[in-house]
């Protein structure tokens, strides 16, 4: 009785060319690759099809398509305010991405013990913004048991893992645009970053590059949706919490809001 069974399921799986497999496990002993990050995203679409959907949202300006997973409980209740969070504008910060698929599987794999935190919210996360940059970070040499630091000047080596802008070229000698300084409100405003060529230039003109257009997009399509957004957006560079305003200091006009979420966020 058995062996006909198991003939027959080996020969649905093999004709649907759908390889045996269990989940996708969350890696820790190395930085995913762009590639590793897609897969590791498709293997949990795959798996868990029922609470996960990817969305592509883009393309880089290397053509890396750039996927969001929306993550739910599956209970198909519509209109629940939803949790928003990117990772890896700066090619330089792997462990925001890291923290980024850390929450994804929390939330996927372990849907048990965490679906409190489902059960009003819908989550979309895209984990890496910057996949031409962070590709680029990682091709230069390896370091083991060394501390960089990026400041200037840096040697040719160090130029590569400290990487932070985008790669399509900004001027006729200069590659990059600091993504997060390429969104149009008070665009240009904190400080001289008018050079193609430097560090934390805010883009030929806002919205110039395609994964800050990205990033807009779904942002845009979550305020149609009508639903209560939280945005988190993670960054590595210093250990604090962010709110609004950046450009000026000024307080936003849900300050006390932005307050409460980040004095919580600190325990
Ligand atoms: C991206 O793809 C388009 C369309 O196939 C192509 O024209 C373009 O050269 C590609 N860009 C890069 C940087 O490879
Ligand atoms: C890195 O440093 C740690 C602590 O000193 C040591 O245990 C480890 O073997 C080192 N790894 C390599 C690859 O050198
Ligand atoms: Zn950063």
């Amino acid at each position: 009785m058995s062996l006909p069974l198991f003939l027959v399921t080996l020969f649905i799986s093999g004709s649907l060319g759908i390889p045996f497999r269990s989940g996708p496990k969350y890696q820790t002993d190395d930085y995913y690759t762009y590639e590793g990050i897609q897969e590791y995203l498709k293997g949990l679409a795959y798996t868990y099809s029922n609470r996960v959907k990817l969305t592509d949202i883009g393309k880089t300006y290397e053509n890396r398509t750039l996927t969001t997973i929306t993550i739910s409980n599956g209970d198909r209740r519509t209109g629940k305010n939803v949790i928003f969070i990117d990772a890896g504008f700066h090619a330089r910060e792997w462990l925001t991405h890291t923290a980024a698929l850390n929450i994804i599987d929390q939330l996927v794999v372990n849907f048990k013990e965490n679906q409190e935190l489902l059960k009003d919210y819908d989550w979309v996360i895209l984990p890496l913004v910057n996949a031409d940059g962070y590709t680029y970070s990682r091709s230069g040499n390896v370091f083991i048991n060394e501390t960089i630091t990026c400041n200037e000047p840096l040697t040719s080596d160090h130029q590569i893992k400290c990487w932070r802008k985008n790669r399509k070229p900004s001027a006729e000698d200069c590659i990059g645009t600091d993504l997060n300084r390429n969104f149009e409100y008070d665009w240009g405003k904190e400080g001289d970053i008018n050079d193609p060529c430097y560090l934390a230039f805010k883009g030929i003109s806002p919205f110039s590059e395609p994964e800050s257009q990205a990033v807009k997009r779904v942002l845009l399509d979550l305020v149609k949706s009508g639903r209560g957004i939280l945005y988190l957006t993670f960054h590595s560079a210093i250990s604090l919490i962010l709110y609004p305003w950046g450009s000026n200091g000024d307080k936003a006009e849900n300050f006390k809001e932005h307050e409460e979420v980040a004095e919580a966020g600190i325990l």
